[in-house]
């Protein structure tokens, strides 16, 4: 065994992903997740996939808040580094509740670093977003950007980006990598783990899928009025697998002694609009998405997509993949687990 990580938020949908490539990788890895928006089903079937790798996977139901929780795991077992990914990201629910956002994503972050620290544990991985971005004037994104916040999830992230490079400059000892993620699709292409949103999906692709195996009658094509060449939003969308390999990639990084807080884009560089997005769905899929033109969604960008070649030229990371293979492995997940993780509702009784 190479390394053993810690993984927080590990059943999710980037984290499961991520905990399949460490295991592939020969990293033993630890999950620590309180499934509140994610299954144990998720950490079966990585283990499942992982095939002989699969035995050094081990799941701890714990909430990052409970700290003395975390303090016996990390009592017990010595961690080289920690991948972070548990937190809160719906941004419409964050508007509504943004002392949910603060109390989970902050609280939970400062307890992790706090135990991380007072067990010696000093290399960490943070899930950030290109939402710290905020309306960006200009593309591509370089991590040098103006940083701003539209939202409590995107104020989260730029806090806790703040602690982690307060937290290294008080102690230089820490190695820290903040990734600021595009906008993760697909799935891995055994579609045996994917993106199990509850309740009505926000974001474009999970809500595409629904469509795809008639869960939502049809998509909103939110503004079609931009200034694109077809009218509708650009994004930087990132194969999972992709984004996933980019953390081993960052984990190898923390190596280096002069790392202190750096932060990288993981993204193709590419932009790719609603209606070229729903293009290659179909065509991956075979299936007609109903599409229904809407006004813009308030809030949301023009056009958002990554320059690259920080991550390139010090990660040595580049995205492998295409929109085809995203929706590719997509429709894989969706056609063979329509119901994400769990059953159909029961409609009998109706
Ligand atoms: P996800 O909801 O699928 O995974 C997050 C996991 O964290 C879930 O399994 C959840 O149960 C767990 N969790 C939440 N709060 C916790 C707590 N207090 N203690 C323990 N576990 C907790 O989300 P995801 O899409 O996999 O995102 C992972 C990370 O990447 C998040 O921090 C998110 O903000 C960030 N991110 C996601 C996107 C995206 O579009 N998916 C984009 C940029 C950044
Ligand atoms: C993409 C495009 C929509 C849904 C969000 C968060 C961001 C980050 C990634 C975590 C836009 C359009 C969408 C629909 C549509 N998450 N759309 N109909 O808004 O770029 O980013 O997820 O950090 O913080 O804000 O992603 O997938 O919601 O939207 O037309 O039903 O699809 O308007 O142009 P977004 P998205």
């Amino acid at each position: 065994m190479e390394k053993n990580i810690l993984v927080t938020g590990g059943a999710g949908y980037i984290g499961s992903h991520t905990v399949l490539q460490l295991l592939l990788g020969g990293y033993a890895t630890a999950v620590v997740d309180n499934l509140d928006n994610s299954s144990p089903v998720a950490i079966r079937r990585v283990k499942e996939l992982a095939g002989d790798h699969g035995r050094f996977l081990t799941f701890h139901q714990i909430d990052l808040r409970d700290k003395p929780a975390l303090e016996r795991l990390f009592s017990r077992t010595k961690f080289d580094a920690v991948i972070h990914f548990a937190g809160l990201k719906a941004v419409g629910e964050s508007v509504e509740k943004p002392l949910l956002y603060y109390n989970n994503n902050l609280f939970g972050t400062i307890t992790l670093l706090e135990v991380m620290a007072a067990h010696g544990c000093k290399n960490l991985v943070f899930s950030s977003s290109a939402t710290v971005y905020g309306w960006p004037k200009v593309v591509p994104c370089t991590e040098e950007f103006p940083l701003s916040a539209v939202n409590p999830y995107g104020r989260t992230k730029l806090c806790i980006e703040d602690i982690c490079r307060d937290v290294q400059h008080a102690d230089p000892e820490w190695r820290i990598i903040l990734l600021r993620y595009f906008n993760p699709v697909g799935t891995h292409p055994s579609g045996h783990i994917g993106e199990d949103p509850c309740g009505i999906p926000n974001n474009l692709m999970p809500y595409i899928q629904q469509v795809a195996v008639g869960r939502l009658p049809h998509l909103q094509v939110y503004g079609t009025d931009y200034n694109t060449k077809d009218g509708t939003g650009v994004r930087d969308y990132i194969h999972v697998v992709d984004l996933a390999d980019g953390h081993i990639s960052a984990l190898q990084k923390l190596d280096d002694p002069k790392i202190g807080c750096e932060v990288y884009n993981l993204g193709t560089g590419k932009g790719t609009t609603v209606l070229e997005m729903v293009a290659a769905f179909e065509k991956a899929s075979g299936k007609k998405i109903p599409l229904v033109m809407a006004g813009r969604r308030p809030g949301d960008a023009e056009i958002v997509y990554a320059s690259t070649e920080k991550a390139e030229r010090e990660l040595k990371w580049k995205a492998k993949y295409g929109i085809e293979e995203m929706c590719r492995d997509q429709w894989s997940w969706a056609s063979k687990n329509p119901y994400g993780y769990g059953s159909p509702p029961d409609t009998s009784q109706s």
